[in-house]
């Protein structure tokens, strides 16, 4: 079956789940407005529950000031290495739905559905050339003040984009845990008929 980045599918799959990966080691250049938004324009694409669109991304691009606000909302073990990225992004969904009486419901696919715009960024920007590394390591509290973030948003995560550079450039220790990693088999997560896992 495909092998690529050193990652085996045991089934027939897109050559483009295998090559995407999440690197620490990018170079520094800069991404125009044009190809970073040719990423939003993926995510734009993801379904949600009553297409809703939950999802909601404020971004930087290096060089910027707002790249620097950005990056100051990163946890330090992301900022060592997200410094050198191109572009970096906070993305967020919307908690909760108006409904027809004009009271706000709590949603319950907000983050599912933002999970998969996300996903959409990621593989385009496989696609285009560069990578997209998802990160938790953020400051929620920081980012909602600092990006002016309404309430009834809650900050999912953050994302640095690259182009991949030597591992060279990276301290020792993310050198080291620079490459694609492995996932469980399919039968630890699949179960046929009924719930069957740990
Ligand atoms: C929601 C989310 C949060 C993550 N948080 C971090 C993080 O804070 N720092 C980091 O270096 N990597 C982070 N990652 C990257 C994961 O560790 C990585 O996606 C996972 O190990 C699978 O590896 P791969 O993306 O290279 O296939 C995060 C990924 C996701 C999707």
């Amino acid at each position: 079956m495909t092998e690529i980045n050193h990652r085996r599918a045991d089934h027939p799959i897109h050559s483009i789940f295998l090559e995407r990966w999440s690197p620490r080691a990018f170079t520094g250049e800069e991404i125009s407005e044009t190809d970073l938004l040719a990423l939003f324009e993926a995510a734009r694409w993801a379904p949600s529950a009553s297409n809703l669109q939950p999802w909601r991304f404020v971004y930087g691009r290096r060089g910027t000031e707002h790249f620097e606000r950005l990056l100051d909302t990163l946890d330090e073990g992301n900022q060592r290495w997200a410094k050198n990225a191109s572009a970096l992004v906070v993305i967020l969904s919307r908690t909760h739905r108006p409904t027809s009486t004009g009271e706000a419901r709590p949603s319950y696919t907000h983050a599912f559905d933002t999970g998969a715009a996300w996903f959409a960024l990621a593989l385009q920007a496989q696609l285009a050339g560069w990578h997209a590394h998802g990160m938790g390591g953020i400051d929620r509290e920081r980012a909602m003040r600092v990006l002016k973030v309404p309430e009834h948003y809650r900050v999912e995560a953050a994302v640095a984009i690259g182009k991949l550079a030597d591992p060279s450039t990276l301290p020792d220790d993310l050198r080291e845990r620079e490459k694609p990693s492995q996932r469980k088999a399919i039968g630890e997560f699949a179960f046929e008929g009924r719930f069957n896992g740990d």
